[in-house]
């Protein structure tokens, strides 16, 4: 668990999610969706059941090599981070990572500490030796904050999100962990 103070002098909590966040974490992924072209889910999209969720969390926090985390204003779940990862003994090193913020909190440092957090996660772990993402080619501001953390371009993915009747590029974005 971390604390820390965000530029609007509040506190925020980050730390792994449990199970009692299930509800919540419906709830926030229902409000995401509707608020971000950016992501893999649309508004409406989300039908996922609170015992589901429940699973989601387990099956994801029981690895050593995967991580969920919520950030945390008061009880409200503002921001989470997901980082995904295979047992194969060939890429355990390797997860793919989600991150995001209710726009109404964004620009207030959340995203980058959501993300240091999983950075000194996946340097603890001693298992975790890359993290990749995709990001849309024009989500300028996610683009900037993965290069504040170092995060490097590995390509385009075309045709990789297909949103109302128009295709969009990704960028493969990586971050080496030693
Ligand atoms: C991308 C996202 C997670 C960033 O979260 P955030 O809490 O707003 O990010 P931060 O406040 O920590 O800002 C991180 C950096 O992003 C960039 N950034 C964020 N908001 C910005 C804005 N409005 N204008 C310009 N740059 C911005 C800046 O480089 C900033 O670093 P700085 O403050 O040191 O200059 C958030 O915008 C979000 O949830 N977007 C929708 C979902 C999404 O796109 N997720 C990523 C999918 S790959």
């Amino acid at each position: 668990m971390r604390k820390v103070k965000l530029k609007n002098e509040k506190e925020l909590t980050i730390r792994k999610a449990i199970l009692y966040d299930a509800e919540k974490l419906v709830q926030y992924k229902k409000v995401i969706g509707s608020e971000s072209d950016f992501l893999t889910f649309g508004e409406n999209e989300i039908k996922i059941t609170i015992e589901k969720e429940q699973q989601n969390i387990q099956a994801i926090n029981s690895r050593k090599n995967s991580l969920l985390a919520v950030a945390l204003l008061d009880e409200e779940i503002v921001g989470l981070i997901v980082l995904r990862s295979g047992d194969k003994v060939r890429i355990k090193h390797i997860g793919e990572m989600g991150v995001t913020v209710k726009k109404a909190y964004h620009g207030l440092g959340i995203g980058s500490f959501l993300l240091q957090f999983l950075i000194n996660w996946a340097k603890e772990t001693g298992i975790i030796k890359k993290i990749n993402l995709r990001v849309r080619t024009d989500n300028e501001n996610a683009i900037k904050m993965y290069e504040k953390f170092n995060f490097k371009n590995e390509g385009v993915i075309s045709r990789d999100f297909y949103i109302n009747g128009k295709f969009y590029d990704s960028l493969f974005m990586g971050l080496l962990i030693d």
